[in-house]
């Protein structure tokens, strides 16, 4: 092992002839905030409950905290989980849903426990509205606090944000990296890079079923290039007056108007001056910053559309 609390390997499983998941190899070592990103049918969900302990694997492995879970699912039960539905009762309060869960775990001093628990996700426990009078933001995070149960060293959380309106992914937002400060190490699953990666420290993208990128915040940032646009009216007149008067050397020519320049060394307005000055009039010329939807899409479109 190598300081990982999660690590898995081979990770598959199968449905019937359907390969869901493909092989899955990752790494999660503690403190981090995981994100896993994927479109919808990317195997997720169920990636996610093998780790959780709420689905078997086909095949492949699951360490947790440097031990081969194989038959002892102890290890399981430091792992908290919201994953799809949090599996609220409509017709009970918020306190009252989190006392059924702390009796069914045989909690003791269930109060003080439940107590706390909403006022670390932001809910009043005194407060007697029906858990169906909610709002989706504050059930997304009652369906936390339920997970918190049992105060675990893992939380997975399967979409956290969907279908929350902007006030809502706001506080569970907060909520993840206030719990994050506290040393709980947070899977995070979504379908939009962006989202995610105002939390994640480190990302995999999965497609069908496989891992086919892991990304550090920082690697995934690069990767998402910065480059200047620049349309010319005859780009071959263009190109050797940049490299002979501003020395750029990495640019892409991507039509006879149009050229990608690479090189962070240069302004636009010093790209601008050196060609007019030069003779070749500028028609437009605009630094691009790849966002990490475009990313996203441009990644997974690399490895093949939608298989359905
Ligand atoms: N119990 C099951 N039996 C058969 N197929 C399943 C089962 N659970 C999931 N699948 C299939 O596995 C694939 C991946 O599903 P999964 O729910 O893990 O994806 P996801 O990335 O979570 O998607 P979403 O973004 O829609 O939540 C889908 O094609 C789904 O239909
Ligand atoms: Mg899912």
């Amino acid at each position: 092992m190598t300081g990982a609390i999660i690590e898995i390997s081979q990770l598959t499983k199968q449905f019937k002839s359907k390969e869901v998941v493909h092989k899955a190899d990752l790494k999660i070592v503690k403190g981090e905030i995981f994100g896993l990103i994927g479109q919808n049918g990317a195997g997720k969900s169920t990636l996610l409950k093998m780790i959780g302990g709420l689905m078997y694997p086909s095949s492949g492995e699951i360490h947790l905290f440097d031990h081969a879970v194989g038959e002892n699912h102890a290890y399981f039960e430091r792992m908290g989980l919201l994953i799809e539905d949090p599996g609220l009762f409509p017709h009970y309060s918020a306190y009252e849903n989190l006392d059924l869960m702390a009796i069914s775990y045989g909690l003791k001093d269930r109060s003080k426990h439940i107590n706390e628990l909403l006022k670390l996700v932001g809910l009043d426990g005194s407060n007697k509205t029906k858990v169906k009078n909610y709002s989706m933001g504050m059930k997304q995070r009652l369906g936390i606090a339920i997970a918190l149960m049992g105060s675990p060293d893992v939380l997975i959380l399967d979409e956290p944000i969907n279908g929350l309106d902007p006030q809502g992914i706001s506080e569970v937002r907060k909520l993840i990296l206030e719990l994050n400060k506290t040393g709980m190490t947070i899977i995070i699953s979504s379908h939009i890079l962006e989202e995610l990666s105002k939390v994640a420290t480190k990302y995999a993208i999965l497609h069908h079923g496989e891992i086919i990128e892991i990304n550090s915040k920082e690697e995934l940032l690069l990767k998402c290039e910065v480059r200047i646009e620049v349309e010319v009216d005859k780009a071959s007149l263009a190109i050797p007056i940049l490299e002979e008067h501003l020395n750029i050397n990495n640019y892409k020519v991507i039509s006879d108007r149009t050229l990608y320049v690479y090189d962070t060394h240069v302004e636009n307005h010093q790209i601008t001056k050196v060609l007019v000055e030069n003779g070749v009039s500028v028609q437009s010329i605009m630094k691009h910053k790849q966002s990490l939807e475009q990313y996203f899409l441009k990644r997974t479109r690399a490895e093949g559309d939608s298989h359905d």
